[in-house]
């Protein structure tokens, strides 16, 4: 059975629009988008020389999943998938914490994954509880000495507890994930786990520390010269925001017990429907369609993505790094921003239905729950008035919630759409990664901004490089 696919659905936006055909007259418009973004993969895989107005030019993410699969039933255990789950398996049985370092598009999709798929107190649970997946930690994503500090003393503290015993208890592993390998942020923090590790473990560090990182650069020659068991490469031609589904967010991912491959296989069909449906029944051309049009004809230039529970409030972190750094160029580009509801309309909602209107807000919907559906007891004492409500699913509260805010924004002439997940799980979640980077590089190529690269993240590390006089 083909498993279902995640829907998008505009309607209550598009009844606001004066000129409800506008959407149809752009299909030609994202018809050549999509071409474009489509034709420049084998602009990359020519190798030949790139036009300038396209540097950098990082499209191999699109092919990617598929190309990752089809290895995978080509090469089987030589299949880079099934390398990364190998290595997943030993930190799992080796190690009882794993720490990821890492930044930007270094961190966040794995955040992302982490806390969309984990139970939320997955670290406070025992081993057999976890089944045996480590504790996950991320670091280097910030400079924070406390906070580093914290977790430097409890992962000191576990290992002296552990001290002489045999197996994972209290051992702890090392994700570094750097694609150019010189981010000051990651390779401080990498200093400093690193040295816990080889403190504690000695000649074991080299199979408990594992980079994730291009072919050239600092942390690769460090990883050379250090001979780490295991080091993955990111593959050129794909940026860091857009580097989630290679080993940057696999090996984390397989580390937690995900399943890697129904990522891969979620973000393979959504670039199968990308390139097949038509405007109209296209997630990628319709999600791009209407953020195009309440910007550019209406001034809508913040993007709300409304997450409905707070497992894919990182989804939505991942997303607005994504939008901002691929299309806030040239003092152009939506503002992305992400709310969790219900709590957020207890804080941000007031603006939402009666601020300024500048706001497309698009809910992104989680679908049936994973587990048995929590329900309101009854009480004897009901002076609160929920005996109304006994047995009630909490699903069932929140679609009320969902629906009356959506009733409320329409009433007020406020455009709302939606992104429907079937559930959440690694196929839904694989499918949400691909379809907004590839309406990003749709949109992108729509309005004439080169999605990839960010040089204005340059402007402030090399600030930061002259005051610490480093080079
Ligand atoms: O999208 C990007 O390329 C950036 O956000 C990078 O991921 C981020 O700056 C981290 O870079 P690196 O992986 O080189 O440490």
């Amino acid at each position: 059975m083909t498993a279902e696919l995640l829907r998008y659905i505009p309607d209550a936006a598009v009844s606001l629009l004066p000129d409800q055909e506008r959407v149809k007259q752009l299909s030609a418009a994202l018809n050549s988008a999509r071409d474009e973004t489509l034709n420049d993969i084998e602009l990359w895989q020519s190798r030949g020389p790139i036009p300038k107005e396209k540097d950098p030019l990082d499209a191999a993410f699109i092919q990617w999943p598929e190309e990752l699969l089809q290895d995978l039933e080509e090469n089987k255990a030589n299949s880079l998938v099934a390398r990364i789950e190998a290595c997943a398996a030993r930190l799992r049985d080796t190690a009882d914490s794993v720490v990821i370092l890492g930044i930007g598009g270094s961190y966040m999709g794995m955040r992302a994954m982490f806390e969309a798929l984990k139970n939320p107190y997955h670290n406070e649970l025992s081993r057999a509880q976890r089944n045996g997946v480590p504790r996950i930690y991320f670091d280097g994503w910030n400079v924070d000495s406390d906070q580093q500090s914290a977790l430097l003393q409890m992962l000191d503290q576990r290992a002296e507890t552990a001290a002489g015993q045999s197996g994972p208890d209290g051992k702890t592993a090392v994700i570094v994930i750097s694609k150019s390998g010189g981010t000051l942020e990651t390779a401080a923090a990498f200093r400093t786990f690193r040295q816990l590790v080889e403190k504690h473990f000695g000649a074991e560090a080299a199979s408990l520390i594992v980079p994730v990182t291009g072919d050239q650069g600092k942390l690769r020659n460090l990883s050379n010269a250090a001979g780490y068991r295991d080091i993955f490469s990111i593959p050129d031609g794909i940026g860091g925001r857009f580097s989630v589904l290679t080993a940057v967010g696999l090996l984390p991912a397989a580390v937690a017990g995900m399943d890697i491959r129904a990522l891969l296989q979620g973000a393979a069909d959504i670039t199968q429907h990308f390139r097949s449906a038509p405007c109209g029944q296209n997630v990628v051309l319709d999600f791009t369609a209407i953020g195009h049009i309440f910007e550019v004809d209406h001034g809508m230039t913040t993007r709300l993505l409304s997450t409905w529970g707070s497992k894919l409030e990182a989804v939505g972190l991942w997303y607005d790094q994504l939008l901002s750094e691929s299309l806030g160029k040239h003092e152009r580009g939506a503002t992305p921003i992400t709310v969790v509801n219900t709590r957020d309309l207890h804080s941000r909602g007031q603006q939402h239905q009666e601020g300024r209107r500048d706001k497309l807000i698009t809910n992104l919907l989680p679908g049936a729950p994973r587990f048995p559906a929590i329900t309101i007891p009854g009480h004897a004492l009901d002076q609160d008035h929920l005996n109304q409500l006994k047995d009630c699913p909490l699903p069932r509260v929140l679609q009320a919630a969902v629906d009356g805010t959506n009733k409320a924004y329409a009433d007020a002439q406020r455009p709302t759409a939606d992104i429907l997940l079937p559930t959440i799980n690694e196929h839904t979640i694989g499918q949400i990664f691909q379809m907004l980077m590839l309406a990003t590089v749709v949109e992108g190529r729509l309005v004439g901004t080169n999605p990839y690269g960010q040089p204005g993240v340059e402007a402030y590390k090399k600030n930061m490089q002259a005051n610490l006089n480093i080079r």
